[in-house]
């Protein structure tokens, strides 16, 4: 029922807790003095002697303040509980997200980590915040309750002993059912969140297919199914919170008949109380019961809503447990950058889809991939830049294998860019920031300059031009430029461009071109292009098809073997050709 490990996780807030039921047990203690005060001035009343009413209101008055104070004490705890949890189980995500780098997503959907750490830290600090300092303060207030009464009857005392487990053991049975209902609620939930998420992605795509309405239809029924496992989630807890109220309603009944029948035997008597019949005894046993089960049916209500969080947890414990691939090694800035693959598979699914190849990027050259689409080589650069894991073989960036290289390393020396890049919300300047902090505006304006885009950029806003969520407000090849750019302005030691060229004009692909030949002359280039002209003056190529390499060698050399390169490099001409003619 408790997640040992989560309490670990949050192991600063054992004050906290320790404090919020220490406080609000100092607040009972002050209602059990009020009913004890009322009683007793009662007594007086009943026995004909004249109180001292001036005293008694003092009296209550002074316990109500310190049993406002405790209780607002306790609430001040409970908060700042709360917020510990919260704000301490989102940062593990975040740091967790960032330590297992950019392979996250494969490990688990960004939709279902969205979910998690806002509801699933949410649900969860109730767990911490609520449950766990009412299963504490229940079990305290039922035993000084029992000592309590015990004074006045041992036997009402005794009986209501024996009922008090019984919301416990009631929680406990219906565990096996909440389990299975949580589990429903909980797949119903991620499946509404990734169906969610995918539609809003591809909203734009929909609507031109005219499929939205179509999206629309499978999006309520995926809000259905989680409308009905919510409302049989409610049922659930309605139910126990029934049968839990039975209990305690029970337990009240069967404290106040033996308290009754104790009563009519002469057994029941207040210790100090001079001439009492046993009635005084009576009321405060009155009084008390009806405080007596308070805690515990809060347990049990806080329990139904705490215990989505404990299911939750067990999918967060999965999530932080996942192995960080940050704690690799680093690599100096001045070894070589030369990557050699050698015997490398890689799988989807179960069979190996890249099969066993070998390739060297040397340092200071231009190393390709082409061949049809599908032919795995955006997987292999994916491999490389460590957003896919798992591969078999060897990969030695330098003379440090791949696998076991920092993350933040990784991304430090080699960069991708792909022909979808991202970019965030803002001013050209801040985006261009991200890649190199310590640039400045003649940096990012030269940087801007060498893939042709500083004159597009100055007829907006300068640097100051802003972009819309992705760059939207730019075009294809503006964004592909603009990503050449920011990755310039990083200077890795490897750049990778994968199709990064494919929506740029003529003109600019050429000013791009003859860039990534400078850049050689220091960084180590592998370049990805189904346009094989751009691939011509590379300084070896291979040619994969299905997750092999079947040739490779200069173009020269691949025209000369007459092989595949050199048909598809012919069909590719005779295309261009055919337009001009
Ligand atoms: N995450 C994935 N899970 C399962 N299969 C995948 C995944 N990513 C890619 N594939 C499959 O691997 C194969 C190779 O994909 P890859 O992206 O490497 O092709 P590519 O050579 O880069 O093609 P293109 O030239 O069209 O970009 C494809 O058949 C694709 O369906
Ligand atoms: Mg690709």
């Amino acid at each position: 029922m408790l997640n040992s490990e989560l309490l670990n996780y949050i192991s600063g807030t054992k004050k906290n807790i320790a404090l919020n039921v220490l406080f609000r047990w100092f607040g009972l203690l002050m209602n059990i003095l009020i009913s004890f005060s009322i009683v007793w001035i009662l007594n007086q009343f009943y026995q004909g002697e004249n109180p001292d009413y001036l005293f008694f209101i003092f009296l209550l008055t002074g316990l109500w303040l310190l049993k406002f104070f405790f209780e607002r004490k306790a609430e001040l705890y409970g908060f700042s509980l709360s917020q510990k949890v919260k704000k301490h189980l989102r940062l593990r995500f975040l740091r967790k997200i960032i330590k297992i780098g950019p392979s996250y997503s494969q490990k688990m959907p960004s939709s279902k980590i969205l979910q998690l750490a806002g509801d699933g830290v949410e649900q969860l600090q109730t767990y911490y915040s609520g449950f766990m300092p009412q299963l504490f303060f229940s079990i305290l207030a039922t035993l000084t309750m029992v000592v309590l009464i015990a004074f006045i009857n041992v036997r009402t005392s005794l009986v209501l002993l024996i009922f008090s487990p019984l919301i416990p053991i009631v929680i406990y049975k219906g565990l096996s059912i909440a389990r299975k209902i949580l589990g429903r609620y909980w797949k119903s939930y991620f499946d509404l969140g990734s169906t969610f998420m995918d539609n809003i992605q591809g909203l734009t795509i929909a609507k031109i297919y005219n499929a939205d309405e179509y999206k629309h239809k499978v999006m309520n029924e995926k809000a259905e199914d989680f409308r009905v496992k919510t409302m049989k989630l409610l049922t659930m807890q309605l139910n126990s919170i029934n049968v839990m109220d039975i209990i305690a309603f029970g337990g009240v009944s069967a404290g106040i008949i033996t308290a009754f029948l104790q009563l009519r035997k002469g057994n029941i008597a207040i210790e100090g109380f001079n001439g009492d019949t046993g009635l005084m005894g009576m009321i405060l046993i009155l009084l008390l019961c009806y405080d007596f089960f308070v805690p515990l049916r809060i347990l049990g209500s806080l329990f139904h809503v705490a215990m989505n969080g404990i299911f939750a947890s067990t999918f967060i414990t999965d999530f932080l447990n996942l192995p960080d691939e940050n704690n690799g090694k680093e690599i100096s800035d001045k070894e070589n950058f030369d990557i050699t693959i050698n015997a490398m598979s890689f799988s989807f699914n179960e069979n190996d889809f890249i099969k066993g190849i070998n390739i060297i990027f040397p340092q200071n050259q231009m190393t390709s991939i082409v061949g049809k689409s599908g032919c795995g080589k955006s997987t292999i650069v994916n491999i490389l830049s460590g957003i896919l894991t798992g591969y078999k073989g060897s990969i030695k960036i330098g003379n440090t294998e791949n696998r076991d290289l920092m993350n933040s390393y990784r991304m430090k020396h080699i960069n991708i860019i792909t022909h979808n890049p991202y970019f965030f919300k803002g001013s050209v300047r801040e985006n261009m920031l991200l890649a190199n902090e310590n640039a400045t505006d003649n940096d990012i304006e030269q940087a801007l300059k060498e893939v042709n885009l500083l004159n597009f950029i100055n007829s907006q806003n300068g640097l100051d031009t802003l972009l819309n969520a992705n760059a939207e407000n730019f075009s294809g090849g503006q964004k592909q430029r603009l990503a050449i750019a920011r990755a310039l302005l990083q200077n890795p030691d490897v750049f990778i461009f994968d199709e990064a060229t494919s929506n740029i004009e003529a003109e600019s692909e050429e000013i791009i071109m003859s860039l990534i030949e400078k850049l050689k002359q220091e960084k180590t280039i592998i370049l990805i292009s189904h346009r094989l002209s751009n691939v011509v003056k590379s300084d070896n190529i291979y040619y994969m098809e299905d997750g092999n390499i079947i040739e490779k060698g200069t173009h020269n050399e691949l025209i000369s073997a007459g092989n595949k390169y050199a048909k598809l490099y012919q069909y590719q001409k005779e295309l261009e050709s055919y337009g001009k003619n």
